[in-house]
């Protein structure tokens, strides 16, 4: 297994054209740069330093090789010491991830596809039994792709029923982002995109009130999920979250369960499952992209393991597991079910 890692890396490095290398030793540089300067910036320092150490050894196969087979270990030991890239304030790194990590979901349609399918039968649920429009939302909604394919099923199934999408997400790239990939839509009027600065219960009824009129609208709130603490309880028809778990703290990911449980009836929640095949095919894959290579990385190194996944299961709580190379997990809660579904 590692000769093969070996082989398929040292390959990788020299079969792809020395231009396009030579564009990602540039970018390496340029990170390394910026992680430089927030160096001693106290709140940092000790995720700074775990970045630098793996930007480095991402500059040659067998340093970074080295890296998976002695360090790597190490971290996922220590693992709520593990911060991204994209974690840090870096709008621009923060823009790239975003846009590669859609690019991704595109191009691997099925890592997304256990959530859209439940999503999309919720819709169809609640449909039949709203009157009011369908308001959902999405904690950590980073670049929107899982709402891009959702609207698009929606739109080819010919859905007629008026849905508000509530996108969370404290990045500054978000907006950007979403914007270009939302653009085809918007400019043909099947989509209208708004910006929240604030969102009280008054604010989401005059949101709800404007979305009657429209078929589909995302409301966009820059912010930290945990503003949203004040609103009153079932706010919203469905909460869900991709690939945010492993960004936040124990403490964090126990107040974002209880947070997203008092604002809807129901709940899902899609992360990546911690195996050693994963990194090695992302290792492989993602060579040419450093970003997103530390970004899939230290997200594996920080998820569940399937063992642990398990402990998650019951009072209420659904798991279920994806895949067996690139494993991920649905996670769903129903209010008041009490029991699974
Ligand atoms: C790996 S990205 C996933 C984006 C998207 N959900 C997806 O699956 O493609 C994680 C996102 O969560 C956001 N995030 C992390 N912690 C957050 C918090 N406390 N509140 C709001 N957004 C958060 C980050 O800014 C980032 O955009």
């Amino acid at each position: 297994m590692v000769l093969a890692v070996i082989g398929c890396l040292i390959g990788l490095s020299y079969a792809v054209p020395y231009k396009r290398n030579f564009k990602r030793y540039r970018q390496i540089k340029a990170i390394l740069a910026d992680l430089e300067a927030l160096r001693d910036h106290p709140d940092y320092q000790d995720a700074v330093n775990i970045n630098i150490e793996f930007f480095r050894v991402l500059r040659f196969p067998l340093s970074y090789l080295w890296w998976l087979m002695f360090r790597a270990p190490r971290l996922r030991r220590e693992r709520l010491r593990i911060r991204e890239l994209a974690d840090l304030p870096f709008p621009g790194w923060q823009d790239e991830l975003l846009e590669t990590l859609s690019w991704f979901e595109i191009w691997m349609g099925r890592i997304l596809r256990p959530i859209r399918q439940e999503i999309i039968r919720e819709l169809e649920r609640l449909r039949k039994i709203k009157k009011e429009p369908i308001v959902i939302a999405s904690f950590g909604c980073g670049g929107m792709e899982l709402e891009r394919q959702i609207l698009y099923q929606l739109l080819r199934s010919r859905f007629n029923f008026p849905l508000l999408v509530i996108g969370v997400d404290y990045s500054p790239a978000i907006k950007d982002v979403i914007s270009r990939k939302f653009a085809n839509l918007v400019s043909k009027g099947m989509l209208e995109i708004e910006t929240a600065s604030r969102l009280g219960a008054d604010d989401l009824n005059k949101m709800k009130e404007r979305a009657k009129g429209r078929r589909f609208s995302i409301v966009l709130f820059n912010t930290d999920a945990f503003e949203l603490q004040a609103l009153p309880e079932n706010s919203f028809d469905l909460v869900y979250h991709t690939r945010l778990r492993h960004h936040l703290s124990l403490e964090e990911r126990d107040r974002l369960d209880k947070l997203t449980i008092h604002l809807a009836p129901k709940f899902m929640e899609l992360d990546d499952v911690y195996n050693i095949p994963g990194i090695m095919i992302e290792s492989t894959f993602l060579w040419r992209f450093p970003v997103v290579l530390n970004g899939g990385i230290f997200s594996y190194l920080r998820d569940f393991s399937k063992k642990e996944l398990k402990t998650l299961e019951g009072r209420g709580w659904q798991v279920n597991i994806y895949g067996r190379l690139l494993p991920c997990y649905l996670r769903v809660y129903e209010k008041g079910s009490g029991t699974n579904r």
